[in-house]
């Protein structure tokens, strides 16, 4: 499974793919009133600002699955859901991990939203572990909001 660097070519299309990931993911579980900030452009928007700290799997302009790293935080993960059981999440997560290691972090954290099993599984499964829940302080348009989350550790 090959993780390559995002493209700037590309932010439309990883654009989509977290937009509808997060909504089958997440739409669900959090608030209405965070779910209606999670807009393509949101979405659009915070992958142009952090690029450099994205990559991906599938075909170049095609993607069907990234990672973003941020400080000591696996920030993002979202694999298309054609590609989930496909090995792409593991790939990079692991290149994820790895980036984090050479960055200097010796113990890594994440935050899941409370009621994602998927992930949840999928993570534990990996070696994270969770420590407990966690208050995120998420920013949207309209100020700050306050989400309760899981979170996981894992030392690199
Ligand atoms: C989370 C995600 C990256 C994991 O990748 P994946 O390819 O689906 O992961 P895998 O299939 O390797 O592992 C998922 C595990 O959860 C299990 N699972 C599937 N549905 C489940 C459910 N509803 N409840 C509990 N476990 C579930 C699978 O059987 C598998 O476990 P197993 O290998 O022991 O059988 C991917 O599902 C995804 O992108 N989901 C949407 C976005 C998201 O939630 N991102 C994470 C944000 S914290």
């Amino acid at each position: 499974m090959q993780i390559r660097a995002a493209e700037p070519g590309e932010l439309e299309a990883l654009a989509r793919l977290w937009r509808d990931a997060w909504q089958d993911a997440h739409a669900h579980l959090v608030p209405a009133e965070l779910a209606r900030h999670r807009t393509l452009e949101s979405f659009r928007d915070r992958l142009a600002a952090a690029l450099a700290d994205v990559r991906a799997t599938g075909p170049l302009g095609a993607p069907d699955g990234f990672c973003m790293i941020h400080g000591e935080e696996l920030y993002q993960l979202f694999v298309a859901a054609s590609a989930r059981g496909s090995g792409a999440a593991a790939a990079l997560l692991a290149d994820g991990e790895a980036r984090l290691a050479t960055a200097g972090v010796t113990t890594a954290w994440l935050a899941c939203a409370i009621g994602n099993e998927r992930a949840a599984r999928f993570y534990e499964k990996h070696g994270w572990q969770r420590t407990g829940v966690v208050t995120s302080r998420l920013e949207t348009p309209d100020g700050l909001f306050l989400l309760d989350v899981w979170r996981y550790e894992k030392p690199l």
